[in-house]
């Protein structure tokens, strides 16, 4: 198989990534982007390794009879959302299918029909975000104009308008367009602009908006009036972003109008509102309903009856460990962004919250300043997972109970495997779509000490 050879295949299944993948007639495995499984395909090959073949998709030549007509304008050039043409519910049962793969592939896990429950679902797959960054820049670099939008799938430079986008909200859209019309009217070049953040509360309706410019922006006052008749943005900042050679990229952040922080807030199964205050960089889950849903699972797995000390490690704005205070003793959080500790702080005096410790420190280095020994340990890592030497960190503590939520199956996997070689069990994995559209899979894995 050589570059440039053009290929017919059907597509049989889904990648984690969001590839399809097809078995040629040697039984080389060939991944293709943009399709979905019943596809057949007329691809050219873009890589050919020994073992399988990367190919572009030239056209669908039989559509999947799953196949629909996906909702968005700016489908398939927008790298948002993937899988618009597949059915929610299908989608739903390939994610399934992706966890028990990489249970087992990963893992080593034998019986993964049982230990992965099935997954849970959005009871609305559409307007779920509650933040989103778009980008300034233009469509080529011959383009004079300038976009602002998201990028074209697989390119990180290019740029082009969003008119429409059901990942977020309807409002989204309106204040694109006063953006990038206000940038346009006064000559902003795209280079100097770099990105535009929106957070949009689901559960309140306030939004935050914060304009992102690699050089000093004078114009502060007017940018603000453009937002003067939307009285649901309450805050508004400017962020300078300075980025010189062999010093760490710097962000100073300000505060150009209204609040430092957004509200949100969460509904827990007894159906307590906890509200949270978040600033810019602070992490919050992106999908707020289903966040409620996530976060009722690890409370579930944490099996809690209001003996235990509980770690939260990597709690950003402290939203788990608040979602579990009126069941455990003490709760300790940990985490590396200082302002998310300083919402979290803030967001246990909100709620009224009195048993919770929150600490701003890398989990790797600054875990044995936590002034007290966990029953449960919780952990929620960035995609990398916590790798080796913070699960045996965790596993010194002698935890009865691990819930790890992570969103990489596969290195969920790596790690799960890492905790039964240190006496622990990994009793199920429970997925639940944050991300409906595109190929990102949350799991709550329960894990318990078996010694
Ligand atoms: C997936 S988020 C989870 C946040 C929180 N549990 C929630 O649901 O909102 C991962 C968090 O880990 C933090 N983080 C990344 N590396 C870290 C480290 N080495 N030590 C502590 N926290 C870290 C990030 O800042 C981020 O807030």
């Amino acid at each position: 198989m050589t570059k440039g050879q053009i290929l017919r295949v059907k597509i049989n299944k889904l990648a984690f990534g969001g590839s399809g993948i097809g078995i040629l007639e040697d039984g080389k495995k060939v991944f293709v982007e943009g399709v979905i499984p019943g596809d057949v395909v007329s691809a050219r090959v873009r890589r050919s390794k020994k073992n399988y073949v990367e190919a572009d998709l030239i056209e669908v030549v039989e559509p999947s009879p799953s196949r629909i007509k996906p909702k968005c304008k700016h489908f398939p050039l927008c790298g948002g959302c993937f899988w618009q043409m597949l059915p929610y519910e299908e989608q739903l049962k390939f994610k399934q299918e992706q966890v028990k793969e990489a249970l087992k592939f990963t893992g080593g896990f034998k019986d993964t029909d049982t230990l992965v429950r099935p997954i849970i679902g959005c009871k609305d797959p559409w307007f779920y975000r509650n933040k989103m960054e778009f980008s300034f820049g233009n469509s080529s670099k011959d383009d004079p104009d300038l976009r602002l939008g998201l990028h074209p799938r697989g390119k990180h430079i290019d740029v082009f308008d969003i008119e429409e986008c059901f990942l977020q909200s309807e409002k989204v859209a309106k204040i694109l367009a006063r953006v990038r019309d206000f940038a346009k009217k006064n000559n902003l070049s795209f280079d100097k602009l770099s990105s535009l953040y929106v957070r949009d509360s689901k559960n309140t309706g306030e939004i935050m908006i914060n304009l992102v410019t690699c050089v000093d922006f004078p114009l502060q006052k007017e940018f603000v009036e453009i937002f003067a008749d939307m009285p649901e943005v309450v805050s508004i900042y400017w962020s300078l972003v300075t980025k010189k050679r062999g010093i760490k990229t710097q962000i100073q952040e300000f505060l150009l109008a209204g609040k430092p922080t957004i509200r949100e807030e969460l509904t827990t199964e007894d159906g307590t509102v906890l509200k949270f205050k978040i600033s810019p960089q602070a992490f919050f889950q992106p999908n707020t309903r289903q966040a409620e849903i996530l976060y009722s699972e690890a409370i579930k797995a944490a099996g809690l009856t209001g003996a235990e000390v509980v770690f939260d490690l990597y709690c950003g704005t402290g939203t788990i460990g608040l979602f579990c205070a009126h069941k455990a003793k003490k709760i300790y959080g940990l985490e590396i962004n200082e302002s998310a500790i300083k919402n979290a702080k803030q967001n246990a005096i909100l709620n009224g919250i009195e048993n919770s410790w929150f600490k701003a420190g890398d989990v790797d280095k600054n875990i044995l300043e936590i002034p007290d020994t966990p029953d449960v340990v919780i952990v929620d890592p960035p995609r990398a997972g916590l790798g080796e030497k913070v699960v045996l960190k965790i596993v010194d503590f002698k935890p009865k109970v691990v819930v790890y939520v992570s969103c990489d199956p596969a290195n969920l996997a790596r790690d799960l495997k890492i905790f039964e070689t240190q006496g622990y069990k990994v009793e199920y994995v429970q997925p639940v779509d944050m991300f409906p559209h595109t190929y990102h899979i949350e799991n709550v894995a329960r894990v318990a000490i078996s010694m």
